[in-house]
């Protein structure tokens, strides 16, 4: 069992490195026949050659630690190993969780020549308008992580399967809650505007629904951990303290939920789910303080984006045997990529995440959590 996400993603990442290798890149400047036809030979010399081709990454905030700490270098550091020089033609902007930034943060890197948009969207429909400005100057857009929805301008989006996110939460929570009749669940669901919000909810109602009773529920701004605290407090005192479960939709809010319980003394702490298999969540779950995460193995999805993005810059054509899907964004079938999350509990820590080297034993088993890294057999 444990072996079929790994030969999944490891599939998956095969597909696209097979698919995708090194790619020479296409010839940006004008053909030799027609420097030579059409200019006298000292200007063809001289001539300014033709722009290199620009990549532009836009990512949405900075609470999440995924973004800074392991996208964005994944991404880089797949591109240096193409070849492309991203200390000059890479471009880098974080919306912080501002649509309206984002919206002008595209609009520069189109100005400033990029040729391809990797854009994880902080408002899915919104969006709509940055991809449509990019296919207007013929720039291919990928969809980074979350839809961009209601537009025919996205060539390619890459992501997990974000639905079965939300349904592993759902069953992990369902198997932590076993002998419970009709346990007390408050959901924290995300930010409203990302559709992944919204699939994960999706699964994971479609998993507890006619099995809980939902005490409480909230669909969280800028998927801001500080407000997934502020739900839960409100949750807490609707509901007198007595909750049997949380269902919550990243670890970030996981942890705001998990700290507002603390601050109202509720003990033993009710099963917590998260998703991102941050390094906060995991130490949380080693010392019995979050139940479960989900693992995604952001190295593969961020390698595959640069993979993609360097052939869509380079004029390489991408195999059609690179996408293993289409998914429709509500105006057309996006050809896609999508990678199989993982449910991760205490038992499971060394066999996913270490044994991915997503995380290594000595980041998770600082002194704090020495013994119960022992303990799950982490070292
Ligand atoms: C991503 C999650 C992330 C959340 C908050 C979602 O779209 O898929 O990995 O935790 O956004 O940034």
């Amino acid at each position: 069992m444990k072996r079929i996400w790994l030969v999944g993603v490891i599939a998956v990442a095969a597909l696209v490195m097979a698919a995708c290798g090194p790619a020479t890149p296409a010839a940006t400047s004008a053909p030799a026949t027609e420097a030579a036809t059409s200019a006298p030979a000292t200007e063809a010399a001289t001539a300014a050659p033709a722009a290199e081709p620009k990549i532009a990454i836009l990512l949405p905030e900075t609470k999440t630690a995924r973004y800074e700490s392991q996208d964005l270098p994944d991404f880089k550091a797949k591109l240096k190993e193409l070849g492309f020089d991203v200390d000059k033609n890479l471009i880098y902007s974080n919306a912080n969780q501002d649509a309206a930034a984002q919206q002008q943060q595209a609009e520069a890197a189109l100005t400033n020549g990029a040729t391809v948009l990797v854009l994880d969207p902080v408002d899915s429909d919104a969006a709509a308008a940055i991809a449509d400005a990019a296919k207007a100057k013929g720039v291919p857009v990928i969809s980074y992580d979350r839809l961009i929805k209601g537009t025919d301008a996205v060539t390619y989006y890459l992501s997990f399967d974000n639905e079965q996110v939300g349904k592993l939460q759902g069953e992990s929570l369902l198997a932590a809650l076993a002998g419970k009749t009709n346990p007390t669940v408050v959901f924290i669901n995300g930010s409203p505007t990302d559709n992944n919000a919204t699939l994960f909810k999706a699964g994971a109602h479609s998993v507890l629904d006619g099995k809980i009773t939902l005490g409480a529920e909230f669909d969280t701004p800028d998927w801001s951990p500080d407000k997934a605290q502020d739900e839960m407090t409100q949750a807490l005192t609707k509901l007198n303290n007595k909750v049997d479960g949380v269902l919550a939709a990243n670890d970030g809010t996981g942890g705001g939920a998990i700290a507002a319980m603390k601050a109202a003394g509720v003990s033993p702490l009710p099963p917590v789910t998260g998703q991102d298999a941050e390094l906060a969540a995991i130490q949380r779950i080693l010392a019995g303080e979050q139940y479960m995460t989900v693992y995604k193995a952001i190295k593969a999805e961020a390698e595959a984006a640069a993979t993609l993005a360097f052939d869509l810059a380079t004029g390489v054509d991408v195999p059609a045997s690179m996408v293993n899907g289409k998914v429709n964004n509500g105006k057309v079938d996006v050809p896609s990529v999508l990678l199989v999350p993982v449910a991760v509990t205490k038992d499971n820590i060394k066999d996913t995440v270490v044994a991915d080297g997503f995380w290594k034993a000595s980041d998770i088993c600082t002194a704090d959590f020495a013994a119960a890294c022992t303990a799950a057999g982490i070292k």
